[in-house]
């Protein structure tokens, strides 16, 4: 990978979801990891997956609901990346950020943006009730009790499982199909992710985590 472009990314752009909690770096880092990953298994072009790792929910400041779209404004303004791609590299960056989403039901328009979407699942239990509880915590301010909370996210979890039978992943890679049967395995066995949900409620309860999700982080 560039060194430069990495050192750029390091000094300009990570230190922009520092006010993010569920988007934050333990997600982006993840991501890039997982980008990583599946671009050393397909012989893609790294600086290529690492830059799109890297912007893929910068929009989230700008909108929510339309994040991805901003985070392709986002990147696309940013000259600097001018310096290290091609129009066309450029374009092909464009779309992956675009077509990121979970909830899309089209295929990616290329292959950048399967390889984007399928790093964005969560197949880390740990740290996807680490963000499920944020989300819920921000989106649903008439859940009161901890048993409101967990059924409203695993219900909502199921349901994105028992659709298709599984999450879905777009390029059916092995590692990540490896690493989806095992996530699955845990979250499907309901007093085991529940018992998750109720100790990472207490840790963030009694850290002030929990404070800071409502009062200062600004994604949801
Ligand atoms: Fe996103
Ligand atoms: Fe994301």
């Amino acid at each position: 990978m560039n060194k430069e472009l990495l050192e750029y990314m390091e000094r300009e752009i990570l230190p922009r979801y520092e006010r993010f909690y569920s988007h934050g770096l333990l997600h982006i880092n993840q991501v890039r990891a997982k980008c990583k990953l599946l671009a050393d298994y397909y012989h893609l072009n790294q600086d290529m997956c690492n830059v799109i790792a890297t912007y893929h929910d910068l929009g989230l400041k700008v909108d929510r609901n339309n994040h991805e779209i901003e985070s392709g404004k986002i990147f696309m303004a940013d000259h600097e990346l001018k310096r290290y791609f091609t129009r066309v590299q450029l374009e092909i960056m464009k779309e992956a950020i675009e077509d990121h989403r979970g909830s899309r039901k089209e295929r990616p328009r290329n292959f950048y943006g399967e390889v984007l979407s399928d790093s964005d699942r969560d197949f880390d239990i740990e740290v996807l009730v680490k963000r499920q509880w944020a989300t819920s915590l921000k989106n649903n301010v008439s859940l009161k009790s901890f048993e409101e909370h967990f059924e409203f996210c695993y219900k909502y979890l199921s349901k994105r499982i028992n659709e298709n039978g599984h999450f879905n992943l777009w390029t059916n890679n092995p590692i990540l199909i490896e690493r989806r049967t095992e996530f699955e395995r845990q979250f499907l066995n309901k007093p085991f992710t529940r018992n998750l949900y109720r100790k990472e409620y207490e840790k963030i309860a009694n850290d002030g985590t929990l404070e800071k999700i409502l009062n200062y982080y600004e994604d949801y």
